[in-house]
């Protein structure tokens, strides 16, 4: 599919895995709409992109049809990003992750029906898998079992874009994306491989839970090269498919996370705890991207911590502390004011 002309609509697109995909499609032609309501404060993750033509910023909240049909207006494609992101944020604001990830995100996908759009790409999780017990790699078909409020809203939205099925004019893909890694203009440093290199570079005593679970990686980098293959691909290889993205070699326990870094930081203090609050557990299979698409993510965990600890030692992360909202999901900050009902107004 020809790039030129075509305009992205990324909706959550200045938050970590969206900033990068911003650069990313950006360098490769794709002309970028990004909505967003900067949840986080996070307007400085637009700056470096507001002098380019072919990129443009809406302030706008995923529940208001004001913002979300401007938005819409004349893209191509849709890449669904926004929302709550993570187990913690959404246990400590589960009215506000209701009204976003179920139905700010449901509302903004029958808004959508209304508009000339080609592709939709929703952007799930592979902790939709909850805890494997059995010792294998899951894939696509495998049972959901969603545990926390964040898995199941995105359980949720999976099935309702799914069921759309000769419905709808667009094409739409379910991603479900590995743990991020590696380094964003909108760093979070709530995430494990971010969080350990970070602690362990401060001289921080680590204190690890269930240091023996598996969980899959990838990098942001890895994830923007995704989302450009899944826009580019003939419609038969993605409509209404549902993807692991991620890759093997990156399937890590949190002990061997800790080994790599300490391979760069020896002399850390690492504490490891059983039981801890987190009960997921599961390595994912990533064949089904890779065989239809052709898709292989190029970082690895090993290199994603090489690269965070040089930035650090370079002193470019030292105001983490200060702004503390800024660098990982622990506060949000939305508009005071009632957001008026999208359905009533498409
Ligand atoms: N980061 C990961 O490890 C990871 C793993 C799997 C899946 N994902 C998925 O990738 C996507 C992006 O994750 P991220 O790490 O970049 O999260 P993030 O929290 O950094 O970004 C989310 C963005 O959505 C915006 N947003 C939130 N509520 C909004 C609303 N009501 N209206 C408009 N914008 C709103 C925020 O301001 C923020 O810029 C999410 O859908 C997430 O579920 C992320």
């Amino acid at each position: 599919m020809a790039t030129k002309e075509r305009t992205v609509l990324l909706v959550g697109g200045a938050g970590y895995v969206g900033s990068v995909i911003t650069g990313h499609l950006l360098r490769a032609g794709w002309r970028v709409r990004c909505l967003d309501q900067l949840i986080y404060k996070n307007e400085s993750c637009a700056w470096p992109y507001l002098s380019d033509p072919h990129y443009e910023f809406i302030h706008g909240d995923i529940r208001d049809p004001r913002f979300v049909n401007q938005a819409l207006k004349g893209v191509d494609d849709v890449v669904i990003l926004a929302g709550l992101v993570g187990d913690p944020i959404t246990s400590k604001y589960p009215d506000e992750s209701h009204a976003i990830n179920r139905n700010g995100v449901g509302s903004f996908i029958d808004a959508a029906r209304h508009h000339p759009i080609e592709r939709l790409i929703f952007v799930s999780t592979c902790s939709n898998y909850g805890l494997v017990e059995e010792d294998k790699a899951v894939d696509e078909n495998y049972p959901l079992s969603p545990l926390s409020l964040y898995a199941k809203h995105k359980v949720e939205m999976e099935q309702k874009i799914l069921a759309l099925k000769g419905q709808v004019g667009f094409h739409p893909t379910v991603l479900r994306f590995a743990t991020a890694f590696g380094l964003s203009s909108r760093m979070r440093f709530d995430l494990t491989v971010n969080e350990f290199v970070r602690e362990l570079h401060l001289g921080n005593e680590l204190l690890v839970f269930d240091p023996k679970t598996w969980r899959p990686y990838c990098h942001v980098r890895d994830f923007a090269r995704a989302i450009e293959e899944v826009l580019r691909a003939s419609t038969n290889k993605v409509a209404f498919e549902v993807f692991n993205v991620g890759c093997d070699e990156n399937n890590f326990t949190k002990l061997m996370v800790v080994e790599e870094i300490l391979k760069h930081i020896p002399r850390s203090k690492v504490t490891y705890q059983e039981r801890g609050t987190d009960p997921r557990n599961y390595r994912v299979n990533f064949d089904k991207i890779h065989r239809v698409l052709n898709f292989t993510p190029q970082i690895s965990v090993q290199r994603g911590i090489s690269e965070i600890l040089a930035a650090l030692r370079q002193g470019l992360f030292d105001r983490v502390e200060e702004q503390r909202h800024f660098f990982g999901n622990y506060e949000v900050f939305l508009p005071a004011a009632p957001i008026p009902d999208l359905k009533m107004a498409v």
